[in-house]
């Protein structure tokens, strides 16, 4: 800073500045950021939300600004719950109350066209709008392909990829008539690569169809106001991922060894693209997909 004013300005002008950055640096206000990162005044819908990645993704849009949010999940008591627990973080190290929210716990099992079009109008009947949606609910199972039973694997499709359909759908109807919106449909690096050594045929197939389809809607949408994306995590330390694990201790070092970053990622490492995502930061971006993966892509 010092060698940069003393080039640039006079030394009363530098006394000056420096006074006032000095001043700026050591006031408590919040960091100036971008505003257009800002989660204020949105209404949001996370599914899959009472834990895991859906849960971190509800926690980052409450830390941006957003009072407004339905967390979606299988039982509406572990839903409830989340929808406290969320707002009770939000409230810790802050100076806002509980009152200051309206979190709301949904039910929905996103399988279910009718029960999601049942949750879209329970926040709409709450809310009124809804301008952010995260299709986070989904399943893996690891079964090689001669193995795996076909209602099983019709389950898995039913969830992630007629879930994630079902739910962009009755957000798109929801947000369209109120002039837009940001849909973001997860994913997975699975999409994009065949995972070793767990065999997982189904699951990477669905993300694909995943990643597909937000390209495929976005274009359908893209002049009604729409945006539609696909976030991809690489392995993430969530309960998903800690089931495949509590089988098998060795598989984690191998996940590590295989990813240049050389650890699992942690859910909140995914917060700066889900609210970049949902947010007005990324209004020319529909039709994408953003890998947040440690570099596993890559090599
Ligand atoms: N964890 C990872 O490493 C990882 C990596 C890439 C992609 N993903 C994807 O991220 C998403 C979230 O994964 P996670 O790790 O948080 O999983 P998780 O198992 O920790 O949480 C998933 C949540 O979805 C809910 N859910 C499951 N079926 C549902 C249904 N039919 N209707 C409504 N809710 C349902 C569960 O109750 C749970 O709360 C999934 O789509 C997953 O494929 C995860």
């Amino acid at each position: 800073m010092t060698s940069l004013l003393s080039r640039a300005l006079p030394a009363a002008s530098r006394a000056l500045v420096s006074r006032r950055a000095w001043t700026r640096l050591s006031s408590t206000a919040a960091p100036r950021v971008l505003p257009e990162f800002s989660m204020q005044d949105k209404v949001c819908l996370v599914t899959g939300a009472a834990r895991g990645l859906g849960n971190e993704f509800c926690r980052a849009f409450l830390r941006s600004g957003c009072t407004s949010l339905a967390v979606v999940d299988l039982k509406e008591a572990e839903a409830k719950d989340a929808a406290q627990e969320l707002v009770a973080a939000a409230c810790l190290n802050s100076d806002l109350a509980p009152s200051d929210f309206k979190v709301i716990g949904l039910e929905c099992d996103v399988s279910s066209e009718m029960s999601v079009q049942k949750a879209f109008a329970e926040t709409m009947d709450a809310f009124g709008r809804v301008d952010a949606v995260v299709a986070s609910a989904g399943i893996v199972e690891n079964y090689s392909a001669f193995d795996y039973p076909f209602d099983r694997i019709k389950r898995l499709y039913d969830i992630n990829v007629h879930g994630a359909f079902f739910t962009a759908r009755e957000a798109a109807r929801n947000m369209i008539p109120q002039g837009g919106g940001s849909i973001v449909l997860v994913a997975s690096m699975s999409a994009n690569i065949i995972n070793i050594p767990q065999p997982q045929t189904p699951y990477n197939a669905s993300k694909a169809a995943v990643k597909h389809m937000a390209a495929s809607l976005a274009v359908e949408w893209a002049k009604k106001g729409v945006r539609v994306n696909a976030l991809s995590p690489g392995y993430m330390l969530t309960k998903l991922t800690r089931t495949i694990l509590s089988h098998d201790q060795e598989l984690k070092k191998t996940w590590e060894s295989l990813t240049p970053m050389g650890r699992m990622g942690e859910p909140e490492d995914l917060a700066g693209a889900i609210v970049f995502l949902a947010s007005d930061a990324s209004r020319f971006m529909t039709g994408s997909e953003i890998r947040v993966d440690g570099g596993y892509c890559v090599i």
